[in-house]
């Protein structure tokens, strides 16, 4: 007999200096002084409701989701999924039907989901223990389901990784080595020599915490095995900056004077024609000072819009039945607003951008504390409000960006 464990919503003012079962006793301020980007870290009934569901003799807890729910999970096209096989190593992109995906009494295969805080609301619930590190490096949640000795192989991320055991047990070794060539004859990024330092068994309710590029192996010791991986993204310099500058360079659209003309009534007679007109130069540099591009405030903008970008794949169905404006505000004096899982939402100072868009450039004060609210709890509820229609509420809530809570 067992029941689906069901993760709880972490609270909304998270206790930092206390101390948290989640990371064996220790707080989560400490946790991140001590291991965050530093060191590796087992811990055992990370979730407590596990062990103790065993001690008591009663049901004992299943993972929150079934493998048969999985499975229909990875059919879906809005739903990034890859299967594993070893022996020999096989890797393939989902969506995938029913029987692509082995039967659980088969051995050495792993199928993965990525994003499914968008797709379960235990998985949600389960990202709502992390807030206490910041949204902007948060990536998602990835499911692992295998069969006896499934796994992705001896590998390193980039990524700082919370692997938490939510079903079954799985052997993991690692390795805090410097080696981290990957082995150039497989499909997968598998590296070539990887040397155990550590191992242990993770049962139901232990997590283990990896830094970005330890070495890591973990293996299906049980049929059905679930790991559910809390995964942090660190963007690369390149990136943020090219995808900071790409936005800095659309947002010169809305200066007028840009539109001016270079005009050079001082051009003198040349003998270097083809050289590019110093005068030119002059100008533009005077125009680029006047931006203030080197400085960091001109720049934030973008970046914050990139990070608050949604996932790739992320899919937004806007209300079957929109409610008017007036029927809007009646339900927001009822109901709480929130993002919809796929949304993201990032804050500048009092500068909101959702899904990539600053969504308090020309609203109303009250919309721009709405968005602040939404920012940072998550929730918004409203008992006064108006001026609605046409405002970004409004209108994240018709593009299906932002749901009522049922
Ligand atoms: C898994 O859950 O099987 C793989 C997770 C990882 O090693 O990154
Ligand atoms: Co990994």
């Amino acid at each position: 007999m067992s029941k689906p464990y069901q993760p709880p919503l972490a609270p909304k003012n998270l206790p930092i200096s206390d101390p948290w079962a989640l990371f064996g006793g220790i707080s989560p301020k400490r946790f991140m002084q001590d291991y965050w980007q530093k060191k590796p870290l087992l811990i055992r009934g990370a979730i407590p409701a596990f062990s103790m569901a065993s001690q008591n003799g009663g049901p004992t807890l299943a993972s929150p989701i079934s493998y048969v729910e999985l499975i229909q999970l990875a059919s879906q096209e809005e739903v990034e999924s890859r299967l594993i096989q070893s022996q020999p190593w096989r890797f393939e992109h989902g969506p995938f039907q029913k029987k692509a995906i082995p039967s659980l009494k088969k051995s050495s295969w792993t199928l993965l989901l990525q994003g499914m805080e968008a797709h379960h609301p235990a998985a949600a619930n389960i990202l709502s223990w992390f807030r206490f590190i910041p949204d902007a490096r948060l990536d998602d949640l990835m499911i692992s389901i295998a069969g006896v000795g499934g796994g992705v192989g001896p590998h390193f991320d980039s990524y700082d990784v919370f692997l938490i055991q939510m079903a079954g047990r799985r052997q993991w070794r690692i390795s805090e080595q410097k080696d981290l060539s990957l082995n150039q004859k497989l499909p997968l990024k598998i590296l070539q020599n990887f040397q155990c330092k550590q191992e242990w068994v993770l049962e139901p309710g232990d997590m283990l915490y990896l830094p970005p590029h330890v070495a890591h192996d973990g293996v299906a010791l049980d049929a059905g095995c679930q790991t559910w991986s809390v995964g942090f993204r660190s963007p690369s310099f390149k990136e943020l900056l090219q995808e900071g500058l790409w936005r800095l360079a659309e947002s010169l659209e809305n200066i007028p004077e840009l539109e001016q003309k270079f005009a050079d009534p001082k051009q003198t007679a040349t003998t270097n024609a083809e050289q590019l007109p110093a005068e030119l130069i002059k100008q533009l540099s005077t125009q680029l000072q006047k931006l203030k591009l080197h400085q960091i405030d001109a720049f934030l903008p973008g970046v914050t819009a990139y990070l608050s970008e949604p996932k790739q794949q992320a899919f937004f169905d806007g209300p079957s039945k929109p409610l008017n404006p007036n029927a809007f505000l009646k339900k927001l004096s009822q109901k709480h607003l929130k993002p919809s899982p796929q949304t993201r939402i990032l804050s500048l100072g009092k500068t909101v951008y959702c899904n990539g868009e600053d969504v308090t450039r020309d609203q109303a004060p009250k919309v721009i504390a709405a968005w602040n609210t939404l920012s940072a709890n998550k929730l918004f509820k409203a008992s006064v409000m108006s001026d609605i229609q046409g405002s970004s509420l409004y209108e994240a809530y018709l593009a299906g960006w932002l749901i009522f809570e049922q």
